[in-house]
């Protein structure tokens, strides 16, 4: 189905492709000056309660994360990637045989996680556009809400840019409305209201019958989106989260968390009123080599989405099943695992079967957590995925960081970028 002949308005072309991005240096995010009564969002704890987390306005009502969109030079070979070797199933797609001339869709799922593939048809649209600048990367963090127009109208009044109003689209298996703001650099925050529609995906995908090629890895859901941020812009954008999106902040890391003899970032997580959308966000710190922040700016030409962290509720067989289908991890060294049990006390999980497939363990006071991160997956140090399971911590595996960023100075190193 073209989705000219459902009763499309123009500004969807936006989400389409139909239009042009942003000029270079214009600011996607209007300045709001908080008012003090509306501070509270933003008071610099280190944990919320849970009480104070249920009393979080959540004046946009977001659900979760509806989808997350990549926009990828390949996408049938990019799929190829996500189902055998991450263990994703091709559920739905869009493209020329679907009736759409300027780009193809695939969209791919796993638990609760749906991400969607997009690769351009024509040299001169914007998915060509952002994949020239940034190489393969996220294009849009979907969120799933009860009200699209609502979430819309609430994050434009408190200063969000608008890149798509409120619209409504349909087939045969309903309708969807849809509106989508800017958010850093040139990422998307699409609202999607999905309550009267019973399709595969969106009107205008094809379901796909059962994927044969998916190796499931036991990913279940998106526990959270991290967004690298330019030098002093942090701040910036945790009060876009606080004062536009209603989120609150939930953690902080300054620079003598992150930091190694080398380089330095600074990290806040901003997460909405039900806890079940968490955004931390970075920005480089100084240090006497540059950040893994740096590198990634510059790689990815501003500010992005620098991983996804999927949750699975058995680490141990996810990662075992990750690396013999091809993913590749970030290692740190035996030492890591000789100090473990003293830092973190007893875990169920043996040591040696930790240190064998290279997952971390870090605990607070309420349980703890085990997390493993890869490569990047572009030949760009940008985009990465990471593997979490939490049993009963809320962290973020700040006990983890020295010997993860020192893991990944030397990646850097080796590509000649520290
Ligand atoms: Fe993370």
């Amino acid at each position: 189905m073209q989705w000219g002949n459902v009763g499309v308005p123009p500004k969807l072309s936006y989400l389409l492709g139909l239009s042009k991005k942003l000029p270079e240096g214009i600011s996607f995010f209007r300045p709001v000056e908080i008012p003090a009564t509306q501070r509270s969002n933003t008071r610099f704890m280190t944990t919320l309660t849970h009480h104070e987390q249920q009393t979080t306005q959540d004046a946009l009502q977001l659900n979760g994360t509806d989808y997350i969109e990549f926009y990828v030079g390949n996408a049938r070979q990019a799929s190829y990637f996500y189902r055998m070797a991450m263990g994703f199933s091709l559920i739905a797609y869009a493209g020329p045989e679907t009736g759409r001339r300027d780009r193809a869709s695939y969209v791919l799922q796993q638990g609760k996680i749906r991400f969607v593939l997009t690769t351009p048809l024509k040299p001169d649209n914007e998915v060509a556009e952002h994949i020239h600048l940034h190489g393969d990367g996220v294009r849009d963090v979907a969120l799933w809400v009860d009200d699209a127009r609502l979430a819309w109208k609430e994050a434009t009044r408190r200063g969000a840019r608008s890149v798509q109003e409120p619209c409504e689209i349909a087939d045969e298996h309903g309708s969807v409305k849809m509106a989508a703001i800017a958010i850093y650099g040139d990422t998307i925050h699409t609202f999607v209201e999905r309550k009267n529609y019973h399709g595969a995906f969106l009107p205008g995908y094809k379901a796909r019958a059962e994927d044969t090629l998916a190796r499931p890895t036991g990913l279940l859901y998106v526990d959270h989106v991290v967004g690298n941020v330019g030098w002093n812009e942090m701040n910036r954008w945790v009060d876009f989260y606080a004062s536009v999106m209603g989120f609150s902040l939930y953690q902080h890391f300054d620079d003598k968390d992150i930091s190694t003899e080398y380089s330095a970032l600074m990290s806040k997580v901003m997460a909405n009123g039900n806890g079940r959308v968490k955004f931390p966000l970075n920005e480089p710190a100084e240090g006497r080599r540059k950040s893994q922040i740096e590198e990634y700016l510059e790689f990815h030409h501003g500010p992005g989405v620098q991983h996804i962290a999927l949750a699975s509720n058995d680490i141990l067989h996810t990662v075992s099943r990750l690396q013999k289908q091809g993913i590749e991890f970030l290692r740190v060294p035996h030492s890591y695992y000789a100090a473990l049990q003293a830092r973190t006390g007893r875990i169920d999980e043996p040591v040696e079967e930790l240190e064998k497939l290279g997952i971390l363990v870090d605990r607070d006071d309420e349980g703890y957590m085990l997390q493993i991160f890869t490569r990047p997956v572009e030949d760009r140090p940008t985009l990465f995925f990471e593997i979490i399971q939490r049993k009963g911590s809320r962290s973020f595996g700040k006990g983890n960081f020295k010997a993860l960023f020192e893991a990944i100075e030397r990646e850097q190193g080796e590509r000649g970028n520290l």
